[in-house]
Order: C-alpha cells, then structure tokens, then sequence
C-alpha cells in the first residue's frame, strides 16, 4: 500500500538519517581504499536501463541506495514504489540496483550508503543521461516573393543540447549557411530558391535531418531567341526561351497584333520555359519581326524574333556568320538557324 508506511519504516528511516547521511561538510572518501566504493558516473540513454554498482565487504553490515536524499533501497527491501528499480545484487562484495528505462527526470546524484561496524560511509555518483537530437519545430515550405525576407526555424531538443546547422542544396550544389536555429534570409534571391535542410547532432546518435523546401517566385526574363530564315512555301520555326517562377506564359505578337494558334497559319507550341512558333507555309508577308512576350503574375518581358527571307539571307552571306546560310541556300535544304 502507497503511502501507509510501516511504524518499522519510520524507525529505520531515522536511524538511516542519524547512521548514514553525513553532514555536508563531511568528505567523500571514494579514492581510498575504504568503502563504500561507487563507480565512476554512469551515462545512459534515455529508456535503457542503468546498474548502480557499489563495492562492499564483509564488514559492511547496512547497505543502501539513495536517489538524493530519498531511499530507494536498503539491503533486500525495496523501499521505492518506483517500479522500475530493481535490485540485481547483494553479495558479500557487491550491492547494485538497476534502474530500468531511464528517463532524464533520473539524472542526479545517487548514492551509496553503508554503515560498517566502525563508522557510515558515503560514496556519490552521477546518473548521466543522454537523449538523441530531435527535431521538434521546423518551418514548413514557403513560397515567396523575390526581395521579401524570410526566417527559417528549426528548434531541436537532444541531451546534450543538439548543434543546429542549416544547409541549402540548390541543384547539386550544397552551401553551409547558418548554424543557428533560426535562419533569415534578408531580400530573397532566385538563386536562393531551393532546399534547406536543418541538421541536429550531439554525440548520442545520428543527427536528426529535416527539409524545408523555398520557393521563390520571380517575373520572366527572356535568355534566349532565336532568328531564323525561311523559304516561301516551306515551314518555318522561331522560338523563344524564358526563366521565371511560376513559369512563363508566352503570346506573340506580329506588329500589335496578337497570334493565334490554328488562325494566321501558325502554331504555339509551349513546354516548359519554351516558346515555339511554327509556320506550317511560309508566305512572303511572314517575313518580319515578331515580339515574343513572357508572362507570369510578377510581371512580363518582351523580345524580338525575326523571321528573314531568302533576300536577308543573300545579303548576309557576305559577312563570316552567313557563310552556312549560304551554304544552305545553295543546297537548298530547309534549315533553321539560330546563330545569325
Ligand atoms: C530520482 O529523483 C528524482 C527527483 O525526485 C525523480 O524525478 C526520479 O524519478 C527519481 N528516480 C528514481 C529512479 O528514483
Ligand atoms: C560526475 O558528474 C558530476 C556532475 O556532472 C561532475 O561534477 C563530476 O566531475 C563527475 N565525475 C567524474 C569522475 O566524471
Ligand atoms: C512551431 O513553432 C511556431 C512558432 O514558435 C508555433 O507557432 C507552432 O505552433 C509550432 N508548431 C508546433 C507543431 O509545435
Ligand atoms: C503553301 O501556300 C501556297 C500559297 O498560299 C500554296 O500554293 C501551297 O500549296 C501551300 N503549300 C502547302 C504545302 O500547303
Ligand atoms: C523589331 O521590333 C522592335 C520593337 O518593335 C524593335 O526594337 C527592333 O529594332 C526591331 N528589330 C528589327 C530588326 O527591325
Ligand atoms: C510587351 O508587349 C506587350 C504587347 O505589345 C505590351 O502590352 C507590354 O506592355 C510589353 N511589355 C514590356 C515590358 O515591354
Ligand atoms: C539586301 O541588300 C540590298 C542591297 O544591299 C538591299 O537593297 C535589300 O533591301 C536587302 N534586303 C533585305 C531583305 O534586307
């Protein structure tokens, strides 16, 4: 029964407070010869089981256990209503109990209590107790803005207390960029897009690794087009290519007017951060300057594609870079050249 302790108890517990439990200013005699003698400090993990050693001999005539100043078990008798102490042994050299699933609320001093037929004796140990890093909080994917400042958090719990460490992959590439466990990001930039991944370590286990994934969102920005020659009566191809999150919408333009596939003779063809715009029958009012836009809700961007004749194609064969449309025309192949 909890809480009703026998009057015997009570005694007992007495005599132990006046025998055993020497004032403070009495030493700790563990490097002697003498007994008690305690182990070392014992480190565990959290939910193993830890053995609380203690060397005895004969002349020992009480042996105890303490958590602090609390009894948990004296000679046979148990005196803790903790299930998960246990005694393993009591012999003529040794007296140990086992604390079963360890939790860190057991980390503490524990000592070891004897009274020999001269004089009580003392010996203290620390339970250690250790926890693998974990991660409790991290931020979850965020999608933002070009320019807008971000914070990343990644709060980690681990005994001994976890190292954070942040790292961004972007491709294949991977950057070290923070060891706290709050990451800001001032003024984002595209390149800044990408994963973030929080790493917490201490020496217990492997560390705990999260991901957050940023997305940065910015407007268009045409990298590539491509001028192209084309015959009368052929098929003819000007394409268009543009960087941007979310990705890009094109429309072309010829003059102010916008085109359409199907109608005007052509087709738009979109995948991707690409653009093409095909002629399924080259007529001569094609040839001109077409505007390829790009789009996205951050805004839009503009370029010119040319579609050439044969006449710009001649006028062209006279300087370096039009040697192979003159080439071409004279083999009179269809061919799509972007490099004019
Ligand atoms: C030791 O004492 C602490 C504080 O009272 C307690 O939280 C813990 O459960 C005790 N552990 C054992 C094994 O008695
Ligand atoms: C045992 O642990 C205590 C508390 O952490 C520390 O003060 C003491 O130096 C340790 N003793 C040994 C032998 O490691
Ligand atoms: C994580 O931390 C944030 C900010 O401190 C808090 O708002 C949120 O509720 C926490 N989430 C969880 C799952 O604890
Ligand atoms: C291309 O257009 C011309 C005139 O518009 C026509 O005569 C010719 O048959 C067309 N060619 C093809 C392959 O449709
Ligand atoms: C095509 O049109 C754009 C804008 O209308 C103009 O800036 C550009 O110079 C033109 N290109 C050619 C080769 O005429
Ligand atoms: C791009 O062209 C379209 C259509 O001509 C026009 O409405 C838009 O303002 C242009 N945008 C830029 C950035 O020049
Ligand atoms: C080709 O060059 C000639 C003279 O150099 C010029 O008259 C003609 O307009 C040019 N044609 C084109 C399509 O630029």
């Amino acid at each position: 029964m909890l809480g009703v302790v026998a009057p015997w108890r009570w005694l007992l517990a007495l005599c132990l407070r006046l025998l055993f439990l020497v004032p403070a200013g009495v030493p700790v005699r563990s490097g002697d010869a003498g007994f008690p003698k305690a182990m070392d400090n014992v480190t565990v993990r959290q939910g193993d089981s830890a053995i609380l050693r203690c060397a005895v001999d004969s002349r020992v005539t009480r042996v105890a256990w303490l958590n602090r100043s609390q009894i948990l078990h004296l000679g046979n008798v148990k005196w803790s209503v903790d299930p998960r102490v246990v005694l393993i042994a009591n012999t003529k050299s040794q007296y140990s109990i086992e604390i079963q699933n360890v939790g860190i609320y057991d980390e503490g001093s524990y000592t070891c209590s004897i009274q020999t037929d001269s004089e009580p004796k003392i010996s203290r140990m620390h339970l250690i107790v250790q926890v693998p890093p974990q991660i409790l909080n991290i931020s979850t994917d965020i999608t933002v803005n070009e320019g807008s400042t971000v914070t990343l958090r990644c709060l980690a719990t681990g005994r001994p207390e976890p190292t954070v460490t942040w790292r961004h992959y972007a491709g294949k590439s991977c950057r070290f960029v923070s060891d706290d466990e709050y990451l800001d990001i001032a003024r984002i930039s595209r390149e800044q897009s990408g994963d973030y991944e929080c790493s917490a370590a201490n020496e217990v286990a492997a560390p705990a690794v999260r991901r957050v994934t940023v997305t940065v969102y910015y407007p268009p920005y045409i990298s590539d087009t491509g001028n192209t020659g084309a015959f009368v009566g052929q098929k003819g191809m000007l394409h268009c290519a543009a960087l941007a999150v979310p990705l890009a919408e094109f429309h072309w333009y010829k003059e102010d007017t916008r085109l359409s596939s199907g109608l005007d003779r052509v087709r738009i063809e979109n995948k991707d951060h690409m653009s093409i715009l095909s002629f399924f029958n080259v007529s001569e009012k094609d040839y001109g300057n077409y505007t390829c836009m790009a789009s996205n809700k951050l805004g839009n961007s503009n370029a010119s594609v040319i579609l050439y004749g044969p006449g710009a194609l001649q006028n062209r064969s006279n300087s370096p870079s039009g040697t192979l449309a003159a080439t071409c025309l004279w083999c009179g192949v269809l061919y799509s050249l972007t490099a004019f």
